[in-house]
């Protein structure tokens, strides 16, 4: 076996990449719940694409067949429904799971420098994960697949000029089409996912080259041992890699109860207009995109014109691409913050929660007041920031993580 490994690493770096990625890879030793999440978003990633190649064995892409595809899917097919549902709920499973690790961002600050890099590069997974999974929503052709995208592609033409001619150049026809099945189905399929597996290998590139930021927020590499090893810095493998395997055990017990027994969540994971085949000329009551989407959705809704609406939907997502440049504060960690940061990062985080729910309900005159108010907090949180993180009091960061 070793004499194997030597034929290879002579003409490749297996032994090293092992070593600088996993055996060799000190991680800080006081992780905790929050750090799950990375190596979860991984699994549900290897969940989608082996689940995705394997539906795509037996769907048609086409407005005639696609619905039909997926029916024959869910009856006739071996193993057919759990592959399907596995990769439904997996699409909700890994917004929860990537909203998590984005949480613990912000909890910890991991975005600060010098981790800019790794957040943006997760920011951009962002940006490719709601365009997959909003392509994928087209593809069972069902109500809701239809007329979700009408309404998220319609918004195009708010832009002024060239709003028209842009909306048709995505959808390649005068109206959402088998031809817009075909390329969505072609971008959900190959493109995005190669965009995306890209960049999940810069991101973990980038915090491998700078190490991992921890809830204490402490430099780990400012105190070595004689060999060079971080003293508070244990080796990611075995040490995480088995913790991480609890993360996973846990995980899969959930995941599976919930694509055994309720796949469809209430009509969250799977919206109950899909059940029907797609009709051009029938709009469903009410039109609202899946759950993970709702957030901005809301914030798009709050603002009465169309092309503000517009614009602040896009700011509310490129205001998180800068977050690590807005933060002032000379401390990454939340433990060490002060009262204004932590004030700041809940009234944030329950904005964001109202505005999600409230973009899952029909507007009224009161939801679209709550929703503008909380609009005007969620930019606040970012705005501000500059301005509170600079100015509050910080507590001392101990030299050493604490425990
Ligand atoms: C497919 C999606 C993603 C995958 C597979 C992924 C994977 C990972 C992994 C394996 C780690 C190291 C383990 C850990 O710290 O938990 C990590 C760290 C990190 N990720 Fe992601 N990530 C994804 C999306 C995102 C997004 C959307 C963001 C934020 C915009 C983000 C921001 C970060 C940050 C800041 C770290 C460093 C954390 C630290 O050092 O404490 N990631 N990611």
């Amino acid at each position: 076996m070793s004499k194997f490994m030597d034929w290879v690493d002579a003409r490749f770096p297996a032994t090293k990449m092992w070593e600088d990625h996993l055996s060799k890879y000190y991680a800080p030793k006081n992780f905790n719940f929050f750090y799950f999440f990375g190596s979860l978003a991984l699994l549900v990633l290897v969940n989608q694409i082996v689940t995705g190649v394997w539906l795509t064995m037996s769907y048609t892409p086409s407005a005639e067949e696609a619905f039909a595809s997926v029916e024959y899917i869910m009856r006739d097919v071996e193993y057919g429904s759990i592959l399907r549902l596995l990769h439904s709920t997996g699409a909700s499973a890994f917004f929860i799971v990537v909203y998590l690790h984005m949480f613990r961002g912000l909890l910890y600050g991991s975005y600060q420098k010098p981790r800019e890099l790794v957040w943006v590069f997760g920011m951009l997974i962002y940006l490719a994960l709601m365009a997959e999974a909003f392509m994928g929503y087209l593809l069972p052709w069902g109500q809701m697949s239809y007329w979700g995208a009408q309404v998220i592609i319609s918004l195009f033409g708010a832009i002024p000029v060239i709003g028209n001619d842009l909306t048709q150049w995505i959808r390649g026809d005068y109206l959402i089409s088998g031809i817009t099945l075909n390329r969505f189905f072609a971008l959900h399929v190959v493109a995005l996912p190669i965009v995306i597996l890209g960049l999940v290998v810069l991101h973990i590139l980038a915090l491998h080259e700078v190490g991992s930021n921890n809830p204490d927020g402490v430099d780990i590499k400012k105190h070595k041992d004689e060999n060079g090893i971080p003293l508070d810095g244990i080796a990611f493998h075995p040490y995480y890699t088995v913790k991480d395997i609890v993360g996973v055990v846990v995980f899969l017990f959930i995941f599976c109860f919930i694509v055994f027994f309720f796949p469809e969540m209430g009509g969250y994971f799977l919206e109950k207009p899909n059940f029907e085949q797609a009709n051009p000329f029938k709009t469903p009551e009410h039109i609202a995109p899946v759950w993970y989407f709702t957030p901005f959705y809301a914030i798009l809704r709050a603002i009465p014109d169309k092309l503000m609406g517009v614009i602040a939907m896009g700011a509310s997502i490129a205001l998180l691409f800068v977050l690590p440049w807005l933060d002032r504060s000379p401390v990454k960690s939340m433990r060490y913050k002060g009262w204004l940061s932590k004030i700041w990062l809940v009234v944030f985080c329950i904005s964001f929660v109202i505005l999600g729910i409230l973009g899952v309900l029909a507007p009224t005159p009161e939801r679209t007041l709550v929703s503008q108010v909380c609009t005007f907090l969620y930019f606040a949180y970012f705005i501000l920031m500059p301005f509170y993180t600079r100015l509050e009091k910080t507590k001392p960061v101990p030299e050493r993580v604490t425990g």
